[in-house]
């Protein structure tokens, strides 16, 4: 089929690719002429795995062609994908201003019949918005349907989500959009993109064929608002029982076996850590809400999501604090910038936000990422040092503050940070690593939700001075529960 793809974002740039990758013939659009000249050149403005490989192999297939013109998307092709930004504005509600002025140009230019596919992430009914945009730009109401087809992809691990998906939701109110929906995504419901030889590997979770479900629009648009919504709500909740298990002395990761362990409950979304960040769940927490004051419904469970993801942040600050005791003048170790492993995004990142808060009390922060540290520095400017590996960041440090779960810093060498660092203290805000690991390499180790870690006193190395001060340093950490 001959689609377009209007926005180069991450949703659509995985998008377009994935949707080459199943043998469409796809033009991906937009206007921002530094990115359309960065794909032209070959290159990927975001980090995402596999991505590279499938715009290469389906550019040099002539199936992903970019073009900055909406106009000649919409006469070539024959359902129309909208995946440009809905950034939040001061208010909480997303800024759907891109999403109208594509419809409008759509309509422009509209002729034989057109499925326009809502694919960036908007509140309930904007369907009904976009087709009546449609018609006041003189696209006659026979000629398309709005479709909501939500996507479901998580930064880092987009394009497997993509075409191995849990399910794939098709929001059409009419029939003949929802068939085309539905040839669109065949090669993944029927199977026969997974025996193609050249496919991109199956993850070992994933059997048989995707899953399609047609609901009306308005379902789908909420189905994406509710499952984030949702996803966001096991992260605050399990963050507040780490927080009870601080209090009490308990063990979050044997709390979370014993709940997740209930099919009904699920292990997945359960680690604690300093809360969720990123460009989706922050933002479509607050627009969910809005929806539901819109309604005239009172949603309070969103509001206490929101708070405790906030208080996770703060009380991280605390622990840094309560660990160090006054945090001006002390250097500390900043690994994580991103708001997740794997990605180099940093919106919305719960370590900038730590990393600022550390700063603003004197802290003289040094900064370490894989991936995230070009974006950081636009935002962090001169205010932290950035170092070029994570030993680098610890080498005279009073402690190494964890704020991203990178793999590469679950494999780091403990003894050398023992080294490096002039205090062997950590703390952890994604329990990334075993508190016997820590404690055999002489690590003081604060996570979240787990008792914290104290090495036996007065080895040969260590003198008195420095094993009392870390017996001291680990009493219960009490003045956090406040
Ligand atoms: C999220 C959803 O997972 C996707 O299904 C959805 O399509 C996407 O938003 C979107 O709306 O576009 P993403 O923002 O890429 O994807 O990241 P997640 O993997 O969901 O993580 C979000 C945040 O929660 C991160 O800061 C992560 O560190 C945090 N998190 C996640 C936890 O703190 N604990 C967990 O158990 C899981």
């Amino acid at each position: 089929m001959k689609l377009a793809v209007v926005g180069s974002g991450y949703v659509g740039l995985v998008a377009g690719a994935c949707l080459a990758e199943l043998g469409h013939d796809v033009l991906l659009v937009d206007n921002d002429s530094e990115k359309m000249g960065m794909l032209l050149r070959g290159e990927v403005p975001i980090h995402e795995h596999f991505l590279p490989e499938l715009i290469s192999r389906n550019r040099l297939l002539g199936r992903l062609r970019f073009s900055d013109s909406i106009a000649s998307a919409v006469q070539t092709s024959s359902v129309i994908f909208i995946a440009v930004g809905t950034p939040a504005m001061v208010n909480g509600a997303p800024d759907l201003s891109y999403v109208e002025a594509v419809a409008s140009a759509v309509a422009r230019h509209v002729g034989d019949f057109k499925v326009i596919v809502e694919k960036s992430t908007v509140p309930v009914l904007t369907h009904q918005e976009i087709g009546k945009v449609m018609m006041l730009n003189g696209a006659p109401a026979e000629s398309f349907e709005v479709v909501s087809n939500p996507e479901f992809l998580r930064e880092g691990t987009a394009v497997l989500d993509f075409l191995f998906p849990d399910r794939i939701v098709v929001g059409a109110d009419g029939e003949r959009s929802a068939d085309m929906l539905r040839q669109v995504y065949e090669p993944l419901t029927s199977g026969a993109y997974y025996s193609q030889p050249d496919a991109i590997p199956r993850p070992a979770t994933f059997t048989g064929k995707a899953r399609l479900l047609v609901t009306s629009a308005r379902s789908a648009e909420l189905i994406k608002h509710a499952s984030n919504s949702f996803l966001a709500m096991k992260i605050s909740f399990i963050n507040a029982v780490a927080n009870m298990c601080e209090a009490v002395g308990a063990d979050v990761q044997e709390v979370c076996q014993g709940i997740g362990s209930d099919s009904r409950i699920g292990e997945k979304f359960l680690r604690p850590g300093i809360g969720y960040g990123g460009s989706c769940f922050p933002k479509d927490l607050l627009a969910f809400r809005l929806v539901a004051e819109e309604c005239g419904l009172e949603f309070g469970l969103l509001n206490e999501v929101i708070n405790l993801n906030e208080y996770q942040r703060k009380r991280f600050v605390r622990k840094v604090r309560s660990a160090l005791w006054n945090l001006k003048g002390k250097k500390i170790a900043a690994l994580g910038l991103a708001f997740k492993g794997g990605t180099d995004d940093i919106r919305e990142s719960p370590a900038i936000a730590v990393i600022t808060a550390l700063c603003e009390e004197g802290a003289e922060v040094t900064v370490y990422d894989p991936k995230a540290t070009d974006r950081a520095r636009s935002v962090l400017k001169d205010t932290v040092k950035y170092a070029s590996s994570p030993y680098d960041a610890c080498s005279g440090a009073h402690a190494m503050v964890v704020l991203t779960d990178w793999q590469e810093f679950a494999e780091l060498d403990l003894a050398i940070v023992r080294r490096a660092l002039r205090h062997p203290i950590v703390i952890d805000g994604r329990n990334l690593f075993p508190r016997e690991k820590m404690l055999a390499a002489g690590l003081h180790y604060y996570s979240v939700g787990r008792p914290t870690a104290v090495p036996k006193p007065a080895t040969q190395s260590d003198s008195h001075d420095v094993q009392e001060m870390l017996r001291q340093i680990g009493e219960p950490l009490s003045n956090l529960s406040a």
